[in-house]
């Protein structure tokens, strides 16, 4: 755990680690061994989010066909200060924080009500959360932050008592597509777990739409979406002392129409075997074999609602743009 003492914003800051625990897992590497020794290879969505990854995933927020961050941020704008009315005092947890730039409409809208803030940013990036939990306290004299650098499983076990009456776990930006049906229910159970009865949950997601707005946003014309899904391939090498040559791959991304869901993959541009060897893996390639690095669930309103109904989350409001491209839920445990 990191206490800042020497100046008074870093006296409201707090880090707390959870990396002794993930190393167990990181270390084991196990679902890298096997992803990669399936028929079909998958590689875990969490390894883009190196330093650099983190940073990338920032650079394509604000890509012109990215439009998932500037159409979340607008529906953000427009109901954040009812969010801040429906649950008046309230902590705030945020799963996969990032930058935290759309978290200062919300911390905007309890300060303009004159309401306390207190802010538990999750990510898997420490550098990232730290320099944006250092913004954050510089602009809000009254913010307090307790910050987790691990996993949200983690982090939803770890999460420290509360302070203020309520709080509300967000998982905003639609990263609850990048998980399968089945990670979504057990994600679902977590957050639950991590809730007392009357707390919230803010979900943010993309909705289903047409295939070319979809395809657009995954194969962006600058190229920091296939920059960012290469950069897995650094990661794994220096988690795991690989020998990926990024340049023997390339970056695929489509929309299955029947899954609902974009796939990123990582196509190899020649036969090639490739070794992690902290993992004594070895892992051969053929010529177009693919990585599957990613899926992307695109959603629907109603189907959200019975999920999260099925978790005891009651919804209290749903928000959208005009478009009906992304939704907003804001929900309470019953
Ligand atoms: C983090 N997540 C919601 C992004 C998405 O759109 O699924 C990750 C991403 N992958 C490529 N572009 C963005």
């Amino acid at each position: 755990m990191t206490r800042y003492q020497t100046t008074s914003s870093s006296q409201r800051l707090t880090i707390k680690h959870l990396r002794e625990v993930t190393s167990i897992l990181t270390v084991a590497g196990s679902d890298v061994v096997k992803g990669l020794s399936q028929a079909k290879k998958t590689l875990p969505p969490r390894y883009f989010y190196s330093d650099r990854g983190s940073e990338l995933f920032e650079q394509i927020c604000e890509l012109p066909e990215y439009y998932v961050t500037r159409t979340e941020t607008a529906i953000l704008q427009g109901c954040a200060a009812e969010i801040a009315e429906i649950t008046g005092k309230c902590e705030l947890v945020e799963l996969g924080s990032g930058s935290s730039t759309k978290t200062r409409i919300l911390l905007d809208a309890y300060s303009q009500l004159g309401l306390p803030l207190r802010y538990l940013p999750v990510d898997v990036s420490a550098g990232m959360l730290e320099s944006s939990a250092k913004q954050l306290l510089n602009d809000y004299s009254m913010l307090e932050i307790y910050a987790l650098a691990g996993t949200y499983e983690l982090a939803l076990q770890q999460l420290p008592p509360k302070q203020l009456p309520t709080r509300m776990i967000g998982f905003i930006g639609s990263t609850l597509g990048n998980l399968n049906p089945e990670e979504c229910k057990i994600f679902f159970s977590q957050v639950t777990q991590a809730l007392q009865v009357g707390e919230y949950f803010l979900l943010g997601v993309d909705l289903q739409k047409p295939k070319h707005i979809l395809e657009a946003a995954y194969n962006d014309s600058q190229g920091v979406t296939s920059e960012f899904n290469l950069n897995m391939l650094e990661h794994l090498n220096r988690l795991y002392n690989g020998n990926f040559d990024g340049s023997q791959f390339e970056h695929l991304a489509f929309y299955n129409e029947i899954d609902n869901q974009i796939e990123m993959h990582l196509r190899s541009l020649k036969s090639q075997t490739v070794e992690l060897q902290t993992l004594n893996l070895r892992v051969d390639f053929a010529l177009g074999e693919t990585i599957m690095t990613e899926i992307s669930r695109k959603f629907d309103i109603e189907t959200i609602k019975q999920q999260l109904k099925s978790h005891n989350l009651v919804m209290q409001q749903v928000w959208t743009d005009a478009n009906n491209w992304f939704g907003l839920f804001l929900c309470q445990l019953q």
